[in-house]
């Protein structure tokens, strides 16, 4: 074994034994011993955007990929075109994951706009129609990180909303299992204010596909909470609740509501959350912090309380290059490098998460198979 890989696994070791062993204070319980890691067999794999490590993020090919390598669900981001058509994008902003600002014809809209509060300057999709941003190919984000991918920029296309779902009815019927999808309403004031509300067309169009029901195997997630509310009210599938590590929701920012993401997940808050939603999506930083130098603490009381309010836990996001990893399994400073995201995985599991958003379905998978054959 090298000596990279064996700092490696004793700092897995290491990590695993501090899940367990950290003392008990009023915010950070160490919830290791109520679920074993690799216990149980209902684990939720997302593919975040897709199979995003290895495709530029929400293309159908994104999607197919982490259908393939695996994932329970697949996630589309949501925002919606001037014609009020739902379409896969991360944001509303599409000069970062497109070829837009390549086409001429489109020079003239770009421009800067205030995206929940803050200072956006590129090409937006509420000023095209479905016909325009189909002209336009999807981009790799993170090219520096992700060089790789870049080799399939300009070939694949903004998928709607109803395309990613006839996707995933296809790889189900072809796969054998059931595959689910897991939509985000993106920026949800934002869209409201502007005439585009986007919870009337998500629930159109989970009622037109027949996945309103219980039963199907979709869960439907946002950063906000009053749309949560309202979707609560008129959709049938569990509803996720996201929070950051930082700030608030933007439509309690933008009314007035002093209420925080840390005051949401609290164990009140938690108890709250569960009057209109299944789930908590939390960044991962909110189940296990960071010390400055970016190694894993103990767990916070996140996992203890969410599950006590009877919410699973999902967070957000397991990507395997050193610059997304905690320090601990890093293989290197090079921050596009692989490290270790089995051994992150590991150490979530062991704090007790019912599954989690990646880019790195594969792994997960494999995670999960490595661990179940241990069991
Ligand atoms: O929805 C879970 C996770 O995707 C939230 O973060 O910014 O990648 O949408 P983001
Ligand atoms: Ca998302």
């Amino acid at each position: 074994m090298s000596s990279k890989l064996l700092r490696m696994a004793v700092t897995t070791a290491a990590a695993l034994a501090l899940v367990g062993a950290a003392p008990a204070t009023a915010d950070r319980t160490p919830v290791a011993t109520t679920t074993a890691y690799g216990g149980g067999d209902d684990f939720t794999i997302v593919g975040h955007r897709g199979a995003s490590g290895y495709r530029p993020e929400h293309t159908l090919a994104s999607y197919e990929l982490a259908a393939r390598m695996g994932a329970d669900y697949v996630e589309p981001d949501l925002v919606t075109t001037k014609d009020g058509v739902l379409v896969a994008r991360h944001e509303p902003e599409i000069g970062g994951t497109t070829d837009v600002a390549d086409h001429p014809e489109f020079a003239s809209r770009k421009t800067t706009k205030s995206l929940d509060g803050v200072a956006t300057t590129g090409w937006f999709t509420e000023d095209f129609t479905l016909t325009e941003l189909k002209t336009l190919r999807a981009n790799e984000r993170i090219p520096d990180v992700r060089q790789h991918n870049t080799i399939y920029d300009g070939r694949y296309e903004v998928p709607t909303f109803q395309e990613v779902i006839d996707l995933v009815k296809r790889l189900s019927r072809e796969l054998h299992r059931d595959i689910g999808i897991y939509p985000e309403t993106k920026h949800p004031t934002y869209f409201r204010k502007q005439g585009l509300a986007l919870e009337p067309k998500v629930l159109d169009a989970l009622n037109r596909n027949g996945l309103n029901r219980p039963g199907a195997k979709v869960y439907v997630q946002s950063f906000e909470v009053t749309n949560l509310i309202e979707l609560h009210r008129k959709l049938r599938v569990p509803l996720v609740q996201l929070t950051s590590a930082t700030g608030a929701p933007f439509d309690f920012v933008d009314s007035g509501d002093p209420r925080t993401y840390a005051d949401i997940v609290s164990a009140a808050g938690l108890r709250d959350v569960a009057k209109y939603a299944k789930g908590v999506g939390p960044d991962k930083n909110q189940v296990i912090p960071r010390d400055s130098a970016g190694f894993l603490l103990a767990p916070t009381t996140l996992v203890r309380d969410a599950h006590r309010a009877g919410l699973v836990v999902h967070p957000y996001t397991f990507r395997a290059e050193n610059t997304f990893l905690p320090a601990d399994f890093r293989s290197s400073a090079i921050p596009a490098e692989y490290g270790d995201l089995f051994a992150e995985i590991a150490a979530f599991r062991a704090a007790g998460v019912d599954g989690l958003f990646t880019d790195n379905t594969d792994i997960a998978v494999a995670q999960e198979q490595l661990a179940a054959a241990h069991r």
